[in-house]
């Protein structure tokens, strides 16, 4: 196929008004891939600080390029809270406020390249502090609220993390096991014990700080790090099929995808509203509920509550949101709840809807066109990609079904096992060529479990699709092991570890089962061991342990007693063959099953 230039010029200039040229597809499809050549005057036009010796701050792109010009009284960010409480903050608070908790950071010992992890619910904070790491040059991790001590424990143990940022009740799960955690030198509440009998003593002081004692005395001065395009940003754990959830890096050179995808896919202007609705303990949090849209400029919606049709529909209406990025579970749920719900609000702002995480059914988007009058926009893309890579874009017609054409720089493919490329309507290994802005520049001390992405020149994306003769991805499916439930990505290796913890666990194999509301729910399959008795009460027990445990999101909604499990002659755990017998399904090549 032929190869054809980007033309960023011609993107840029149509994009916003809806509509992008004609043969916009053959940028993906054609593209020679990547060159930071183009983006980086993408960057300049942006107005990075300092680019010309290669430097580029992601928090100063989102926040204080704006407080710098006539956006610093706009507000950046409008939070509520679950219980009602709205609080607002403008470009220029925000800059300030993330100034001092730099300063916070360098007084408290914190380097260029440690890592600052942030396990905190819903709160303003989570900008503050993500933004102020990256001010410093520190490397900002976040964790899900939901995660118990033993998803605490893998992820801060093996990034040797420095410093955390929690609330008092929060913290109590990362003190089960902050005995296995040396390296972690400050522990910071933003919430303060209640005052015990000997004045200016914490209840339990040890390596506590208090956000508020330190934020109340620091400068909201600072001279952000000159990092460079590949410096580490941020580092976010995400799960594979073996193994313990591993560190994705990131590098401050991605906002410039994150920054464009704002722009060209979510189309966001300065007069709108944004609200995404994912967790920052996700990649989507951290690049379209903070860095991408920040970066242009936009208003966001941070909200503090559980998913809730009505509620969710009055955000809409209250803040009168114009772009909203939401996930086909919560889609899911939404239609369960019936479009009367949503007649009933007035939701006329809305001007785009986009969806990712999970595959979008067609009659999702049905739903949406009857209840919105929009349809919802596809996007696909993978923690370790850091921002959107193959989308749907506002101005392109949406062929139900399909994740869209790939990004401008983004060159995809779809191969064989061989890594030879296959004809269109093929289903196959979907691949990208290495080297777009926000890709991963590493797995956190894990240079075998990074280079095994990489093959015949591809990265390896772990999904099968296929692709039409227009250059339209169709998701078809995981290669391997890994979970989605709900939109979120789980390891069945993670939940198989926590089963094993559990008396009476002798041994444990989990997958995901097709589920009409969640995409696939987890399920495990479990060998008993001696002396116990097969009963639903264990069932529940050992849910709840995992639960508790590892995440409350992690655990294994169904579960069935096995005598045995299907296994290779080596001891792996065959997952697939239980996943087959799940379904009624054949169980294919058995040849390597032991006896
Ligand atoms: C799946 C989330 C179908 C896919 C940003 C991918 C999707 C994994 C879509 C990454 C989509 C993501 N259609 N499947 N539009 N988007 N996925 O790392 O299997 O949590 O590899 O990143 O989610 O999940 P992750």
């Amino acid at each position: 196929m032929a190869e054809v230039e980007h033309n960023f010029e011609e993107v840029k200039k149509n994009a916003g008004a809806f509509k992008l040229p004609a043969n916009f597809k053959d940028y993906g499809e054609a593209g020679k891939g990547f060159k930071w050549e183009d983006h980086l005057k993408e960057v300049e036009w942006f107005g990075a600080p300092d680019l010309k010796n290669g430097s580029i701050n992601a928090a100063y792109n989102a926040v204080d390029r704006h407080a710098k010009g006539w956006r610093a009284n706009k507000i950046a960010l409008y939070y509520e809270a679950a219980d009602g409480r709205v609080e607002k903050y403008s470009y220029a608070e925000l800059s300030a406020l993330s100034n001092k908790f730099a300063n916070v950071l360098h007084k408290l010992g914190i380097r260029k390249g440690d890592r600052v992890f942030i396990f905190l619910p819903r709160v303003p904070q989570v900008y503050v502090c993500f933004l102020g790491a990256l001010k410093l040059g520190a490397i900002a991790s976040t964790l899900f609220s939901a995660f118990g001590p033993e998803a605490l424990r893998d992820r801060l143990a093996n990034s040797e993390a420095k410093m955390l940022v929690t609330t008092l009740d929060l913290k109590k799960r990362v003190d089960e096991v902050r005995a296995e955690l040396p390296a972690l030198s400050c522990v910071m509440t933003i919430d303060k014990p209640k005052p015990v009998a000997q004045e200016g003593s914490y209840e339990d002081s040890e390596g506590q700080v208090s956000y508020e004692d330190e934020m109340a005395s620091a400068s909201s001065e600072f001279s952000i790090a000159k990092t460079g395009v590949n410096d580490p940003s941020f580092l976010l754990y995400t799960s594979g099929s073996t193994g313990k959830p591993k560190g994705v890096v990131h590098r401050h050179g991605g906002i410039v995808q994150q920054h464009l995808t704002s722009k060209w896919v979510l189309d966001l202007h300065d007069e709108d509203v944004y609200w995404c609705t994912a967790d920052h303990g996700w990649v989507t949090g951290i690049a379209y509920n903070l860095l991408g849209p920040l970066s242009v400029g936009a208003t966001c919606v941070f909200y503090d509550g559980r998913f809730d049709a009505e509620t969710w529909y009055k955000i809409i209406e209250k803040y009168r949101v114009t772009v909203w990025y939401t996930a086909p579970t919560a889609i899911r749920m939404l239609m369960k709840s019936g479009d009367e719900l949503a007649r009933e609000r007035d939701l006329s702002s809305l001007r785009h809807i986009y969806s990712v995480g999970e595959p979008l059914n067609p009659e999702a988007i049905r739903w949406g066109m009857k209840a919105f009058g929009l349809p919802f926009h596809d996007t696909w893309w993978q923690t370790e990609g850091g921002a959107m890579l193959i989308t749907n874009f506002p101005s392109v017609p949406v062929r139900l079904g399909s994740m869209g054409l790939p990004f401008p720089g983004v060159q995809a493919g779809i191969v064989d096992d061989e890594g030879n490329e296959l004809q269109p309507y093929k289903e196959g290994n979907l691949v990208l060529r290495p080297g777009w802005p926000a890709m991963m520049t590493s797995i956190w001390g894990d240079q075998a479990r990074f280079d095994a992405y990489f093959k015949n020149g591809w990265y390896l994306t772990g999904d099968k699709a296929m692709r039409d003769k227009d250059g339209y991805y169709w998701f078809i499916g995981r290669a391997d092991d890994v979970i989605k439930t709900a939109g979120e990505r789980v390891g069945p290796f993670e939940v198989e570890s926590a089963l094993v913890e559990h008396p009476a666990v002798a041994e444990a194999g989990v997958i995901g089962k097709p589920d009409a509301l969640r995409g696939e729910i987890i399920k495990a399959f479990i060998v008993l061991r001696a002396g116990f008795k097969a009963s639903d009460e264990l069932k529940e027990e050992i849910s709840k342990f995992v639960k508790t445990r590892l995440s409350a999101h992690e655990y294994p909604r169904e579960i069935e007693f096995t005598e045995k499990l299907p296994k290779t002659r080596s001891g792996k755990i065959m997952r697939r063959v239980l996943r087959a017998k799940e379904m009624g399904l054949p169980t294919g090549d058995l040849s390597t099953l032991e006896d």
